[in-house]
């Protein structure tokens, strides 16, 4: 009897299928499909020998039903097996996700209003020569700020910047006026470092130049910037003081942020708390950067970052701010 004639279809189904499904590996799975698909099996010789219709049509459909019945069984052994201890009605196991640094998240917002208010944020340096960070700044070489006891040196030119106010020059060197800009970042003092001081730090710059800006559009934006940090209604004091880059200078403060002017521990029961220095662009500021004083005026304020949050979120420790202890950072 001839090879095409001996193939009993029903019974090679049969056993085939039963191989197939039986198998309880790809390994297994591979080896049944070689037996009955291979190119040495009875079905693929009787195939290739084949002359008769009929009896090709019946080979090539047991082909078609053995290569699918392969597919599916590998699909099936592919899919994970079902675990009797496993319950997907439980909620599922929390993926921690880390959070914004709390000084991050006040830089943004500060950033934000400032935005709002159409002011540019402008970046400065953290090492900066000698001439922005004091000599632009109306700051004679004698001024106690100058030295090295206080200030970081990293030559005889150049410091990391003691404040944020050398960007104020950066900003006015850049354009004409008028400007509006608020620079924020970090500044670097001699501090030795303990609970209420660090020797790195992070301050917010604004500096407005325009005609006819005077002291009032200073104490209502920065009255217009508190409202928008702290909410509720912030006031705010300004007392006379002196810096080299502004005059007249002030110092401002602010209506207790905590207390609301009651009276607490933050405020030392006064009602304010201290925000920072200000004052109108001195003339001899504007001058250096080719800047007419009888055309143009500014106000400029530069105050504390890490104070703020430190009092808002009733710290005991600054340093906590540069430990990087998640057990802190996880809480913000
Ligand atoms: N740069 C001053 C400081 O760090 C603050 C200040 C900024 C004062 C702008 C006046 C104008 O103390």
């Amino acid at each position: 009897m001839d090879r095409v004639a001996a193939v009993d279809v029903d019974a090679l189904e049969r056993d085939a299928l039963a191989a197939i499904g039986g198998a309880g590996s790809a390994d297994e799975l591979d080896e049944a499909r070689v037996r009955y698909l291979g190119r040495k099996s009875e079905l693929k010789l009787a195939l290739r020998e084949v002359r008769e219709r009929e009896r090709g049509m019946a080979l090539n459909a047991l082909r078609e039903k053995l290569e699918q019945a392969v597919a599916a069984r590998e699909a099936e052994l592919r899919r994970p097996r079902e675990d009797p201890t496993f319950d997907p009605t439980l909620p599922g196991t929390p993926i921690p996700r880390g959070s914004l640094h709390p000084l991050t998240q006040a830089r943004r917002r500060i950033e934000d209003i400032f935005v709002g208010m159409g002011y540019e944020i402008f970046d400065g340096r953290e090492v900066d020569s000698v001439y922005y960070n004091f000599e632009a700044l109306n700051t004679p070489e004698a001024h106690p700020s100058r030295d090295p006891q206080d200030t970081f040196y990293v030559n005889a030119r150049a410091v990391l910047r003691t404040h944020t106010s050398p960007s104020q020059i950066r900003a006015m060197e850049r354009h004409g006026p008028p400007v509006y800009v608020a620079s924020l970042g970090r500044v670097y003092r001699r501090d030795t470092l303990d609970a209420t001081h660090t020797p790195i730090f992070h301050q917010v710059e604004a500096l407005a130049v325009d005609r006819d800006i005077t002291l009032a559009d200073l104490k209502g934006t920065m009255q217009e910037f508190a409202t928008a940090v702290f909410g509720g209604q912030r006031e705010v004091r300004m007392r006379t003081s002196y810096f080299p880059f502004t005059e007249p200078s002030v110092e401002f403060d602010l209506s207790c942020y905590l207390c609301d002017g009651a009276g607490c521990s933050v405020c030392k029961q006064s009602g304010w708390i201290e925000m920072g220095g200000a004052g109108q662009v001195d003339p001899n500021v504007l001058e250096e950067v080719g800047y007419d004083p009888a055309a143009w005026q500014g106000f400029a304020w530069g105050l504390g970052i890490d104070r703020i949050a430190f009092n808002l979120h009733g710290m005991p420790d600054l340093r906590l701010f540069w430990e990087n202890d998640i057990r802190f950072l996880g809480q913000f």
